[in-house]
């Protein structure tokens, strides 16, 4: 198997407190791949170096084979890595339609915004553009009916499938999503798990931090568990399920929990 996003060394320093320490990850190709831990691990702020955000204090990000530590955001997504993040970032006075036309500016605006103002002619074509591919993404992610409602109207569930698609937009091979299944009820978890598996099917890899246990241990097929900053595990969702370190550090009793959801789904994990 192909290995995707490589991460070496990864270290992140804030002031006295080090967030992310000696971290090593490989994500295969069509691999779904988590990062789970618990609060203040350290699990945003290495998505964040990844994505380039934040500028790593040490160690190497190789995304398809080609080093992307310490580029800007923007070439990072240009280069096929997209995001969604913890907080929803979606523009409350932009409709949905135009929230998504938003999150392609970064990829297809090559010439910068001055050229855009410039050049009337070609800014109406990439308009038509967008407008077509946005149109494309909302009715992939299942809120067409909502393209022209006001994106702080949106339910809270429909706001983080919008953010989804905004990362869609830069047409990415690989999405890194924070929590994509925060604050969700049970019904939208379940239509955003179900998207997430469409997209994944579509060809794009995921790397995905969560907290809902229910959510990781159906979906992905390897885990990286992080606690105070280090990586203390990695495995398929069974053997992270059964490792004592994790359980200590993190899944506690909501492992027992796991596997009875797990047993009376007939083990639907045991393939993976
Ligand atoms: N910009 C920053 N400046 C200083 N400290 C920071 C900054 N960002 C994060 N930290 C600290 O780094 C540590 C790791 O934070 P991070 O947000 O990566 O954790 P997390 O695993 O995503 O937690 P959660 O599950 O709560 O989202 C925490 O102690 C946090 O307070
Ligand atoms: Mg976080």
């Amino acid at each position: 198997m192909k290995t995707v996003l490589e991460i070496k060394n990864l270290t992140k320093r804030f002031e006295g407190l080090v967030a992310v320490k000696d971290v090593n990850i490989t994500v295969k190709e069509r691999q779904i791949h988590a990062l789970i831990g618990p609060n203040g691990a350290g699990k945003t702020t290495t998505l964040s170096m990844i994505n380039g955000t934040l500028e790593p204090t040490s160690g190497k990000i190789l995304f398809g084979g080609q080093d992307i530590t310490g580029m800007p955001a923007y070439k990072i997504a240009q280069k096929g890595l997209g995001r969604t993040f913890q907080n929803i970032k979606v523009f409350g006075s932009l409709t949905a339609l135009e929230n998504l036309m938003v999150g392609a500016m970064h990829n297809n605006n090559k010439g910068g915004v001055l050229r855009m103002l410039l050049c009337v002619k070609e800014t109406n074509a990439m308009e038509r553009t967008m407008r077509e591919q946005a149109l494309e993404v909302i009715n992939e992610i299942g809120i067409y009916r909502l393209k022209d409602e006001y994106a702080r109207n949106l339910p809270y569930g429909s706001q983080k499938v919008l953010e989804l698609g905004r990362a869609l937009m830069g047409k990415p091979k690989m999405i890194l999503l924070d929590e994509p299944a925060a604050g969700l009820n049970t019904s939208e978890r379940a239509e955003f798990v179900e998207i997430l598996e469409k997209m994944y099917e579509k060809g794009i890899d995921l790397f995905l931090i969560e907290h809902n246990m229910d959510v990781v241990m159906n979906i992905s097929h390897m885990i990286t568990v992080l606690n105070f900053g280090q990586k203390i595990a990695e495995g398929t969702p069974s053997q992270i399920q059964s490792n004592p370190e994790v359980i200590r550090a993190y899944l506690g009793n909501r492992y027992k929990t796991i596997r009875k959801t797990e047993e009376s789904r007939g083990n639907a994990n045991a393939g993976r």
